[in-house]
């Protein structure tokens, strides 16, 4: 039997020992999940000014997604009703998840608006380099460190980038710290006036690459074939090519499921999403992340994205859930970590231009959002489905009419 069969119809606490079961949690775990106690309350006061409180967002499970032929369960946090279930479907339909990492290098850049230009020409980048690393040493250590700088004159302006292998970090305090003492060094090296030193969070130099496919028989619905659903879906990537309307949307389909998973992690949400819409236009036209194409009997789905991403850090490490969704993905290192991130994200999209080109995705919305609807106006467990039923046959749909069934339910009128 397989253990996630109809998980999305399980009790929060059956899923969660489901979970147990498979080792993912342990009790401790189990009771943090299940009071919501949620320990960041006693630090978050430490982590931003003026805290008052803390905003919870509900966190659910991708229950299985093989990447690279290893299987996981990725936790999510999303407020976004049919998030999860997507990106579910997306994982159980499409097989054979490759991705690539090269490299996870994060790119600095220091500008200079006066400079030398002799000096400039005998500057020695090598020296730059070895410089940087006295900066902050400690990265060496894990085989990071330093591995990259350049220069570009781009109007007024002189350019250095900086690509540094922050390791396991995603590395934005330490290039910051190195940025900011290379910028001395270098104006006086180019007898030069700084502007500013920043990281760039256009990560082009932490990309990955991922590819799936699905037999074309597997996409048939009543009303097309599965090669027509292929096709449709192929149709609708163009579409997106086309027009920026659409390819702003598609990928936001995309970014639901990498969004949901990066939050979770305790990564910097904004840092990959700016990274990812940059990525979509570097030949100069906003573009789908995404690309479909047919093989043979097969759908092919490939996604080239940056996943700016850190598995340490100060935030991760405080952070209860954070430590939990590491815990439950169980990957060793932080490329396999923006892998699996690519893979969500490319399930979530492929589920989402699925519904869309067939009978839409309304109807699958809808029901979350009878759900939703139900559990506010007070249905318990019990109630919700016969709520939702109900609401179903309805023409005015909203929270006076979900209270008034309910009611009625209680009432046994119906
Ligand atoms: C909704 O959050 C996401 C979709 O609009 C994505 C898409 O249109 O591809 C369904």
């Amino acid at each position: 039997m397989n253990i996630w069969s109809k998980f999305y119809l399980k009790t929060k606490s059956e899923r969660l020992e489901i979970l147990k079961k498979l080792n993912k949690i342990n009790d401790k775990q189990e009771k943090l999940l299940l009071n919501d106690e949620l320990k960041l309350k006693e630090i978050a006061n430490n982590l931003i000014e003026n805290q008052i409180g803390t905003y919870e967002i509900p966190y659910g499970v991708l229950p299985k997604i093989i990447v690279n032929g290893k299987e996981y369960t990725v936790p999510m946090a999303t407020e976004e009703p049919s998030v999860i279930a997507a990106a579910s479907f997306g994982a159980k339909t499409l097989e054979n998840f490759t991705a690539k990492m090269e490299e996870k290098y994060i790119i600095g850049q220091i500008a200079f608006i006066e400079y030398d230009k002799e000096k400039l020409k005998s500057l020695d980048i090598e020296n730059l380099i070895e410089f940087s690393n006295t900066v902050y040493p400690s990265i060496l250590k894990y085989g990071g460190g330093v591995k990259n700088i350049k220069y570009e004159i781009k109007n007024e302006f002189l350019i250095f980038y900086v690509s540094l292998d922050a390791s396991e970090a995603m590395g934005a305090n330490i290039i910051n710290t190195i940025l900011e003492s290379l910028k001395t060094h270098i104006e006086n090296l180019i007898s030069g006036e700084g502007l500013m030193a920043i990281l760039s969070n256009y990560a082009t130099e932490s990309v990955v690459t991922v590819k799936a496919k699905v037999n074309v028989d597997k996409l048939k619905t009543d009303i097309f074939s599965g090669e027509m659903v292929a096709k449709r879906i192929i149709k609708a990537t163009e579409f997106a090519k086309t027009d920026i309307y659409r390819a702003t949307t598609h990928n936001k389909g995309i970014m639901n499921g990498i969004t949901a998973v990066v939050l979770a992690t305790g990564n910097d949400t904004r840092a990959v999403e700016s990274s990812c819409h940059s990525f979509a236009v570097k030949d100069g036209k906003y573009q789908p992340l995404s690309n479909y194409y047919l093989e043979d009997d097969f759908l092919i789905a490939e996604m080239k994205i940056p996943i700016p991403i850190g598995n340490v850090g100060g935030y991760i490490k405080v952070h209860p859930m954070a430590q939990l969704t590491k815990q439950i993905i169980g990957h060793k290192n932080v490329k396999e970590l923006a892998m699996i991130i690519a893979s969500v994200g490319l399930s979530q999209n492929f589920s989402a231009l699925r519904a869309l080109v067939t009978k839409g995705i309304q109807e699958g919305h809808m029901n979350l959002h009878y759900k939703t609807l139900a559990i506010s106006v007070g249905a318990n467990n019990l109630e919700i489905k016969e709520v939702v039923k109900l609401l179903k046959n309805e023409k005015t749909i909203n929270s006076e009419k979900a209270k008034e069934i309910l009611q009625n339910l209680r009432e046994n009128k119906i």
